[in-house]
C-alpha cells in the first residue's frame, strides 16, 4: 500500500478513539497521529487481551526474499486476530527504509490492528536515522507508539496500559536496546532508561493502592541475564535455543532494577533469530519471539511464525505460545507468579 492510500484510510476513521492519554512520570500525552487509537487499552467483553509479537522481519520491499515474511505477518494476523501487535525489532533490512516500512507494517494498518514497535539494531543502517525511522512509524495510522522526546537514550521507549473495571490491570514497557556499544559489541538499556522506567513503575505502584502492577518489557537486544541465566543448570527452558544469545555487551542492571520494582514478570525480546525459548530463572520468565521473517537473514527454525500473549482481566497470570506460519501451535504455556515449572498444556 502506498503512503498516500495509508493517509486517505486513515482520514476515514472515527477520531472518537483519539483520546489522549497522560502516563505517569512521563509527562508525555499521546501526540502522534491524530488517528491512532488510545494507548490505554481496555479488555474486550470476553475480559481476554491478545498481544501478538512479531521480530526480526528484516524486511527488503518487493524482494522475493522478504515474501515469505509478508505471508507471515498477514497469516498470524488473521489466525491469531490479536488486540495489539508489537514488533521487537530488526523490521527493515534495506534502503529506501520508508518503502519497506510501508510494504511489511501495512497488513496491520489494513486490518485496523493498532500496533507498537521497539527499534532493532538494524532499524537505524538504511537511508533513515533511529530517529527519522521512528517519526516516519509514528506517522503510521493505528501506530500507538508516543513521540520520542523522553529525555533519554533511545527513541522507542514507551509505556502501554491495558484497564479493566478496577482501573490499569496491566502495563507493558518497550525499552530501546540501541544498535552498537561504544566499545564495540551489542548496545544496553542505558542507566536514564532505566530511571524513567522506575518512575513509570513506582507511579503505576503508587496509583494501584502499593501493589505493582503485572507487566511486561519488551525489549530488541536480550540483556545478560539471557545468557547467564541459561548457564545456570537451576533454569527451566522451553522451546528452541538454536544459537547462544548475543546479549547486550554490558549489564546496567536492567533485569536487577525489574526485581527490585516487583512488577515485571516477563522479558520479551529478538535478535537471536534461532531462539523463540521461554526460559525461567530466579522468579523471572525470560522470552524470545518467534523469528517472523522471510529469507533476508540467518533462521535456521524452520517455519517463521510468531508469539501471543494472551491476557484475562484480573488474572495476574497470563498465557503464551508460539505460533507457525501454516496454523501449528507450540509452547502453550500459562505462566505467572503461581509457576515455578515450565509445563506445556
Ligand atoms: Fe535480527
Amino acid at each position: 500500500m502506498k503512503r498516500r492510500e495509508f493517509l486517505k484510510d486513515s482520514a476515514a476513521l472515527a477520531l472518537a478513539s483519539a483520546a489522549a492519554v497522560a502516563f505517569p512520570g512521563t509527562g508525555a500525552a499521546r501526540a502522534a497521529h491524530p488517528q491512532a487509537p488510545a494507548r490505554d487499552f481496555r479488555y474486550g467483553p470476553s475480559g481476554r487481551f491478545k498481544v501478538l509479537q512479531f521480530t526480526d522481519t528484516h524486511h527488503i520491499a518487493g524482494d522475493p526474499r522478504s515474501e515469505r515474511a509478508l505471508l507471515n505477518v498477514r497469516q498470524m494476523l488473521d489466525m491469531e486476530r490479536p488486540d495489539l501487535v508489537i514488533h521487537t525489532g530488526d523490521i527493515i533490512y534495506a534502503t529506501p527504509a520508508l518503502g519497506c516500512l510501508e510494504e511489511i507494517l501495512s497488513p496491520m494498518v489494513e486490518r485496523r490492528i493498532p500496533f507498537a514497535v521497539a527499534l532493532g539494531n538494524h532499524d537505524g543502517q538504511f537511508d533513515l536515522s533511529r530517529e527519522g525511522l521512528y517519526e516516519r512509524i509514528l506517522s503510521f495510522p493505528y501506530c500507538v507508539n508516543s513521540p520520542s522526546d523522553k529525555g533519554i537514550t533511545g527513541v522507542s521507549n514507551d509505556v502501554l496500559t491495558l484497564s479493566g473495571s478496577r482501573g490499569t490491570d496491566r502495563v507493558f514497557y518497550l525499552f530501546d536496546s540501541g544498535a552498537m556499544a561504544p566499545s564495540g559489541g551489542y548496545d544496553y538499556v542505558h542507566y536514564d532508561q532505566i530511571g524513567w522506567y522506575r518512575k513509570i513503575s513506582r507511579a503505576m505502584t503508587e496509583a494501584h493502592g502499593g501493589k505493582p502492577v503485572p507487566s511486561l518489557a519488551f525489549v530488541h537486544i536480550p540483556p545478560r541475564e539471557f545468557s547467564d541465566a541459561l548457564r545456570n543448570a537451576a533454569r527451566q527452558l522451553c522451546g528452541n535455543s538454536g544459537e547462544e544469545p548475543c546479549p547486550a555487551q554490558y549489564n546496567s542492571g536492567l533485569v536487577l532494577n525489574m526485581k527490585e520494582m516487583g512488577d515485571i514478570q516477563a522479558v520479551v525480546c529478538g535478535h537471536d533469530h534461532d531462539c523463540d525459548f521461554v526460559m525461567l530463572h530466579d522468579g523471572m520468565f525470560y522470552i524470545y519471539g518467534r523469528y517472523s521473517g522471510g529469507d533476508t537473514e540467518y533462521n535456521h527454525l524452520g517455519l517463521n511464525g510468531c508469539r501471543v500473549f494472551e491476557f484475562t482481566e484480573g488474572d495476574p497470570s497470563f498465557r503464551t505460545w508460539v505460533r507457525l506460519y501454516g496454523g501449528e501451535i507450540r509452547q502453550r504455556l500459562r505462566l505467572g507468579p503461581d509457576v515455578t515449572r515450565l509445563q506445556e498444556e
